[in-house]
C-alpha cells in the first residue's frame, strides 16, 4: 500500500533542502507539535519532515519565553531515535543555545541520536538576548561552524528582523557549510533575502502559511519548502493533506 509520503512525491510536490530530499515541500514549524504524542501523530500525516520543538541544554520553563518551553534536550533524544527508527520522514531537531559551546553540544547530541537535519533557532527573543548571533559576524561564524561540525545537513531559523546584511550572512553560512535558512514570510525576511543573499541559500519560509495558495506563492517566489505552525495547531495533522489538495487545484488553474 502506498504511504502518504510516496503519494505527495508522485504528485511532484517533493523538494530538496540542504541536500535532503523531502517527500512533500510542506512541514510543521518548530513548536507547532509540542508533546511527544503530537509529534508522533505527524507520522500519519503528509508532512514532508517532522520538526521538533526547540530544545535547550537545561529544561526551560521561564514564563516570559513561552515559545521555548521544553523539558531539556536529553528528554527529546529517545523520541528522535524512535522517529528515525520507525519513520519514513526526515527528522529535524531544533536547538536553542545561549552560547556557541551549547550550539555545538546540542547539534552533536541530536546528530548522534540520528536526526536528519539540525535547525538552529536564531529567531527567538531569548537567543537574540543571549547568544545574539546576528549582531556579530564572528559569533555567527562560530555558530555556523559548530553546527556544521555535527556532520548533518543544517539550517538556521532567522528572526523577522535580521540586523546583519544578507550578503554578509549568506557568505558566513555558506563558507561554514550551512546551506539553508528558515526565513520569515514577509518582504524583509524572505524576498529581500532572496534578492541579496550571495551566494544563494536554500530558503524555507515560515509564517502565515494558511492555504495551498500561500504555499504555491512562496514556492513560485523561490522558496524550497514552507513550514506551518498556526494552521497545524488549528487544523491538526490533516492540514498537510488539505494544503496538498489546494496546491493541486492551484496547479490545475495555472
Ligand atoms: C506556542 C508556540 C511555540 C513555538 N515554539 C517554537 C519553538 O520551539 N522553536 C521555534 O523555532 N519556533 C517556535 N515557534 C514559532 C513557530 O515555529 C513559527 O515560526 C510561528 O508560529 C510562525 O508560523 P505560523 O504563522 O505558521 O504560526 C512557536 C510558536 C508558538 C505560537
Amino acid at each position: 500500500m502506498s504511504q502518504p509520503a510516496d503519494t505527495a512525491r508522485a504528485l511532484g510536490f517533493g523538494t530538496v533542502v540542504a541536500g535532503v530530499r523531502l517527500p512533500f515541500c510542506v512541514m510543521n514549524a518548530s513548536g507547532s507539535a509540542a508533546s511527544a504524542e503530537e509529534v508522533r501523530a505527524l507520522r500519519r500525516s503528509r508532512t514532508g519532515a517532522i520538526v521538533l520543538k526547540s530544545a535547550t541544554v537545561h529544561p526551560f520553563v521561564h514564563p516570559g519565553f513561552r515559545s521555548l518551553h521544553n523539558p531539556g534536550f536529553d528528554k527529546l533524544l529517545p523520541l528522535v531515535r524512535d522517529l528515525v527508527r520507525d519513520g519514513d520522514r526526515p527528522v529535524v531537531a531544533s536547538v536553542a543555545a545561549a552560547s556557541t559551546d551549547e550550539v555545538g553540544f546540542l547539534a552533536k547530541a541530536f546528530a548522534d541520536a540520528g536526526a536528519t537535519i539540525i535547525e538552529a533557532n536564531l529567531a527567538d527573543p531569548w537567543i537574540e538576548r543571549t547568544l545574539a548571533p546576528l549582531d556579530d559576524a564572528d559569533v555567527l561564524r562560530d555558530v555556523a561552524t559548530r553546527l556544521a561540525a555535527a556532520g548533518r545537513p543544517c539550517w538556521v531559523k532567522l528572526p523577522a528582523h535580521v540586523p546583519m546584511p544578507y550578503g554578509t550572512l549568506s557568505g558566513i553560512l555558506a563558507a561554514a557549510g550551512v546551506r539553508a535558512v528558515v526565513a520569515h514570510n514577509d518582504f524583509q525576511g524572505f524576498e529581500k533575502l532572496l534578492l541579496e543573499a550571495a551566494p544563494p541559500l536554500d530558503v524555507v519560509v515560515a509564517g502565515g502559511i494558511r492555504s495551498g495558495f500561500d504555499v504555491v506563492s512562496a514556492m513560485r517566489k523561490g522558496a524550497c519548502a514552507v513550514q506551518v505552525g498556526s494552521a497545524l495547531r488549528a487544523g491538526g495533522p490533516g492540514v498537510f493533506a488539505r494544503l496538498e489538495r489546494e496546491m493541486r487545484k492551484v496547479a490545475a488553474l495555472a
